[in-house]
């Protein structure tokens, strides 16, 4: 009978594969707008859409889903777009046509982040940088108005958002981690009451150099310095630090300074040193 019930199940309502999510941009600036496009294997004709969103409670390690407001009967186009009040959420889709009845499964989540920092709830990152070494402590610390906080991590191609406690260790308002590979990845804070902190990229490194960048976006007119840093030894050579690929310092200095930023400082950086690189990573400006 079970046979049969699946046959039956089949039947009646076959399960197309998951429609894919697309979400633009993926990280976005208070006020902008997000384009969603649900995409199923046959566009032909009779699909509608249906768009949910994340509902988030620190305590689930997955997350509940639940239909964009106006969004219950469906959409005939496979974009969405949302305005205005952007929640920084996650979002999923799937698709249904009437005759034959389909259903596809919900598309895999797709999360719309924001690395500028609220004034209510906030991430910090210490030590506070982008790179770190493997097995190096961090800490991920959680402030705002919550008794009830946890660290989530997102936005890794294919793996689940999980909470702190699945691979680190929760004391208080702060995640503690002892970085492995599986640490590069996008994390934020959620509170009890639903809201998000801005979103913060690590990245780890196995290798024997990393780059010294602050972890969240800098302030326009601060002062920033940026380091070459090796697991090991100490640099006795030319340092050669890049921005966007171009080279701005080789000198035998480990630090560049920087001692008013501004809007051009943004973009990319890295370091290299007698045939060694770091990887590179994104300094953004607020
Ligand atoms: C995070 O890292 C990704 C991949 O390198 C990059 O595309 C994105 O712009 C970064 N975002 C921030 C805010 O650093
Ligand atoms: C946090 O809560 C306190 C007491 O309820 C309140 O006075 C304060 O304004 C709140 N701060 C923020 C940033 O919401
Ligand atoms: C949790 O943090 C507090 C305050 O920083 C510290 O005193 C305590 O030892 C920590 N607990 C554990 C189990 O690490």
């Amino acid at each position: 009978s079970t046979i049969n019930t699946c046959f039956h199940l089949k039947n009646h309502f076959p399960i197309e594969p998951r429609p894919v999510l697309t979400v633009s941009p993926s990280w976005l600036s208070a006020g902008a707008s997000v384009t969603l496009n649900c995409r199923v294997k046959d566009p032909s004709a009779g699909w509608k859409f249906y768009r949910f969103k994340t509902f988030p409670h620190p305590s689930y390690n997955f997350y509940s889903y639940e239909l964009l407001p106006g969004s219950s009967s469906g959409t005939e186009q496979d974009f969405y777009i949302v305005h205005g009040q952007i929640h920084i959420a996650g979002y999923r889709c799937r698709a249904r046509r009437g005759d034959p009845k389909y259903s596809t499964y919900y598309s895999e989540p797709k999360f719309v982040l924001s690395a500028d920092i609220h004034s209510s709830v906030s991430l910090t990152v210490s030590p506070d940088r982008a790179q770190h070494f493997t097995s190096d402590s961090v800490s991920l610390s959680c402030e705002g108005n919550s008794t009830e906080w946890t660290v989530r991590r997102l936005l890794t191609e294919d793996r689940y958002p999980s909470v702190c406690s699945y691979w680190g260790t929760m004391n208080g308002s702060t995640c503690n981690i002892n970085t492995d590979s599986t640490s590069d990845a996008v994390y934020r804070c959620e509170s009890g009451s639903g809201e998000f902190s801005n979103a913060v990229n690590i990245t780890v490194q196995d290798g024997d150099m990393i780059l010294l960048s602050p972890a969240r976006p800098v302030t326009e007119g601060h002062s920033v310095s940026l380091s070459c840093k090796l697991r090991s030894q100490t640099f006795d050579s030319i340092v050669f630090f890049y921005h966007n690929e171009k080279v701005i310092q080789n000198d035998s200095r480990w630090e560049l300074n920087i001692s008013a930023v501004s809007k051009s400082d943004e973009g990319f950086y890295k370091c290299h040193h007698s045939g060694q690189e770091s990887a590179q990573s994104l300094m953004s400006v607020q």
